[in-house]
């Protein structure tokens, strides 16, 4: 298994581009399940979560032409998917174990298919991953849904011998902890196929939600409201290809925002979705961050100029679906506030066991006291580099931003997590000035400089 190895202390300057977001990237491929026809996405980035959803989608009779771009600058590859809906519906434990995002190719592929068996995701390092609320809003569609051992199994029934069709229906999509951004997906994706009318109450409102309802609106879906908490489709018979370029992934500004914020660096990102960031940058500001950015261009797609004064401050915060405060961000903004002049509060309200990395942090020295979904961060002078162990994608890149803050050596074991959801990190670090390598269990790279 890969770690990084960090000496802290560097400022980071320069330029980066943000590559297409992961998040919005896996329900668009799986909506390439609800088509006979090609659908081309530009702005792909060279994940593993990609390539699991790649394996995947060949598994399930889908021809893929995957071209990825070397250039590290570069928004991201281009990836071609043509989905043979004859063919296999099963997606299996050993692919759907690796990832449990792929659970959003059950709506698609029931819709297209009438029928679609997939395993059950397991949880995963942040908690339970439940999805009752996908199930509930395809059953109000009119699935038949059944479990065989560790598998969903759904499908349409017949009509008079004949294949079914899913039903237009008005469902509330809300759960205990609010909306669920990959229920919506599913359950959005499957109405586009069903004949009449569906309105979802308490949909997600996340940017990943617009970009995928744009994306099977080029391919002829009728949907409103995208981007609000009720969505209205209008079924269609059937469904186009399509050419789409992906939203950038505002994870990944938002974390390299904190990577500028964490160093006192002064770091420009292009293609940045600074429009999908107010919940974030609203947060930095308030801790002392500046940003530069022209609101003439694409609020979705400018160039953000983020620098930071002579201390960070600290702030409260609490999670909350979009267009609240991003879960995926509360551990890399955790990382910055663990250096603040005073104490700061941070509530996690959508998965209250994501603190896996404050066990991690405190290794380091940051003085964290967590009370159920709230830990309070009394900020230190420094950090010190030690042994860390990645245990999440949002950890890691936590416990990545604090080395290269820390004083000394930090080595992150089990980056594997880490390159589920950044591209190529260290290299792209190193380009604005880290002291960071990645070091295989194999053959250790000389260090840089
Ligand atoms: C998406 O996961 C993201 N993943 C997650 O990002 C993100 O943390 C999460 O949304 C919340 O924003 C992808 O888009 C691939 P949810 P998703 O359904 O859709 C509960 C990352 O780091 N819930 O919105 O699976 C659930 O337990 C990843 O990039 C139910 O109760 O999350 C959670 O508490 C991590 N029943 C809350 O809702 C359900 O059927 C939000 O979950 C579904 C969810």
């Amino acid at each position: 298994m890969d770690r990084f190895e960090i000496h802290g202390g560097n400022r980071l300057e320069g330029k980066l581009t943000i590559k297409g977001s992961k998040n919005a990237t896996l329900p668009l491929m799986a909506a390439a399940l609800l088509t006979d026809e090609p659908v081309i996405l530009r702005h792909v980035p060279d994940l593993a979560d990609i390539g699991n959803m790649r394996r995947l989608l060949d598994n399930l009779s889908c021809l893929l032409d995957w071209q990825p771009l070397e250039d590290l600058n570069s928004a991201g590859g281009t990836l071609r998917i043509h989905a043979d809906p004859a063919g296999n519906s099963h997606a299996h434990y050993d692919i759907v174990r690796t990832m449990r995002a792929s659970i959003c190719v059950l709506g698609p592929m029931l819709a297209r298919r009438g029928k679609a068996r997939v395993s059950l995701p397991g949880g995963c390092a942040i908690g339970e991953r439940p999805v009752d609320l996908h199930l509930h809003g395809l059953k109000a569609l009119g699935a038949e849904i059944t479990r065989d051992g560790g598998d969903i199994i759904a499908s349409i029934p017949d009509v008079a011998g004949r294949p079914g069709r899913l039903k237009g229906a008005r469902i509330f999509l809300g759960g205990p902890f609010g909306s669920t951004v990959l229920g919506t997906a599913n359950v959005m994706s499957a109405a586009c196929l069903a004949e009449g009318t569906t309105i979802i109450e308490c949909a997600a409102c996340e940017p990943e939600i617009v970009d995928l309802a744009k994306m099977l609106t080029a391919m002829g879906a009728r949907i409103t409201g995208a981007g609000s908490p009720r969505l209205t489709i209008e079924g269609v018979r059937q469904l186009s290809g399509c050419d789409h370029t992906i939203l950038p992934d505002r994870i990944e500004a938002g974390t390299y925002m904190c990577a500028a914020a964490i160093t006192g660096g002064d770091l420009t990102l292009d293609n940045c979705p600074v429009d999908a960031l107010m919940a974030h940058m609203d947060r930095m500001q308030l801790m002392g961050v500046t940003f530069q950015f022209d609101g003439k261009l694409d609020p979705l797609r400018t160039s953000c100029r983020v620098t930071v004064g002579t201390r960070i401050l600290p702030t409260e915060l609490t999670t909350q679906p979009h267009p609240g405060y991003p879960t995926d961000l509360q551990a890399q903004l955790m990382a910055v506030l663990s250096l603040a002049d005073g104490t700061s509060i941070v509530t996690e309200r959508i998965f209250p066991e994501r603190f896996l990395h404050v066990a991690e942090l405190s290794r380091m020295g940051a003085q964290i006291y967590r009370t159920g979904p709230t830990a309070n961060i009394t900020g230190v002078k420094k950090l010190t580099g030690t042994q860390v162990m990645a245990s999440d994608l949002r950890a890691s890149a936590c416990l990545v931003l604090a080395g290269l803050a820390a004083e000394g050596m930090t080595t992150v074991n089990r980056v594997y997590h880490l390159d589920r959801g950044y591209e190529r990190m260290e290299e792209r670090l190193r380009t604005l000035g880290a002291r960071i390598q990645r070091v295989s269990e194999t053959v250790p790279e000389p260090l840089p400089g």
